[in-house]
């Protein structure tokens, strides 16, 4: 666009009024996050990373038209929201090209009465070609898978990828702590900013509570509740999502998943090297090779800068390597 000579009288003229919103990601030296699949997960990191304003966002879809609408319509929110971050709806890997993190949400969610096993074979398909396009872009990237279910699809993509397994992880634990500390600040009428909680293992019916590390303005959760109740609120956690589902009809649950996924690319890009429970391809921890479960990690600018090794009570163990073994069937079910 030229310049008006009313502009050019004021000094305001140049590249400032160039409007061209694509050009300037290419030449953008901001931080690039992509986010694949433009579903109810997808849209909502999608709009949660660009408020943040740390980082370019890339929203890519199969279906164009999805992709590209809820870009523009978060674009068009960020003036008020207050951020300056572009949000580019494509589908198009190109658009992928050197994003520092790739978050992968594409695949089907469940409906009422399906496990989350159940969606392993259409959405292994999905998630292996999501993630070719993503390790010959992107190769560098760190990534966060949501798609379900859950640790298999990081078994696959870290397979897929070839990428290092501590750049390859999923988002589940955060999540389902979310949901018991939701419950336990509920119960006990406090802040959530109050309560601290672990679930570790596979993101299904076989994760693993720890209430005996959970905890409430640092007073132990076992000293405060009796055990049914802290065992209620436990059962609750872990059948979180399917009680979204029961609820929705039609989908699974978004807005917690999504805060989640996006927490966990705070770690990263901010190199904040949080303590938070991750599902990464363990090799010798806690007594498992070669599966990917939920356990607790250092995540930073690096990904997974250590995978923290907590002394856990035999039962604790044992559920843990249940849990794995769960995951393990999963897999299988995928042949790789
Ligand atoms: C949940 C699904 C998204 O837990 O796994 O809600």
């Amino acid at each position: 666009m030229r310049a008006s000579p009313f502009l050019q009288r004021y000094g305001i003229v140049g590249p400032l009024f160039v409007n061209d919103v694509s050009s300037r990601m290419e030449v953008s030296m901001r931080t690039r996050i992509a986010v694949i699949g433009a579903g109810m997960v997808g849209g909502t990191c999608a709009q949660r990373l660009a408020e943040r304003g740390y980082a370019d966002v890339v929203l890519l879809d199969i279906v164009e038209g999805l992709a590209r609408g809820k870009a523009l319509d978060i674009q068009e929110s960020l003036p008020v929201a207050g951020s300056d971050a572009k949000v580019i709806g494509t589908s198009s890997y190109d658009d992928v090209r050197g994003a520092a993190v790739v978050v992968v949400t594409s695949g089907i969610a469940r409906k009422p009465g399906m496990t989350r096993e159940d969606l392993v074979m259409t959405n292994a398909k999905v998630v292996r070609d999501v993630c070719e396009n993503v390790a010959r872009m992107a190769p560098d990237s760190i990534i966060v898978m949501v798609t379900n279910p859950l640790d298999a699809m990081v078994q696959l993509a870290q397979q897929v990828t070839g990428m290092d397994r501590t750049r390859v992880i999923g988002q589940s634990g955060v999540l389902d702590s979310a949901r018991l500390r939701t419950f336990i600040a509920e119960e006990l009428n406090v802040s959530v900013s109050s309560v601290s909680a672990y679930i570790l293992g596979g993101h299904g019916n076989t994760m693993v509570a720890l209430p005996r590390l959970s905890s409430v303005g640092g007073v132990p959760l076992v000293d405060l509740l009796p055990r049914e109740r802290i065992a209620a609120l436990v059962d609750r956690a872990v059948n979180g999502g399917a009680e979204v589902v029961q609820l929705l009809k039609t989908g699974s649950a978004f807005y917690a998943p999504a805060a989640s996924a996006v927490s966990m690319v705070d770690a990263i890009v901010l190199d904040k090297k949080e303590i938070l429970p991750c599902a990464i391809r363990l090799e010798g921890e806690y007594g498992i090779r070669g599966t990917v479960v939920g356990v607790p990690v250092k995540l930073g600018a690096e990904g997974v800068e250590q995978v923290l090794q907590l002394e856990l009570t035999p039962e604790e163990q044992d559920a843990l390597l249940k849990s794995a073994a769960a995951v393990r069937e999963t897999v299988a079910i995928m042949g790789i």
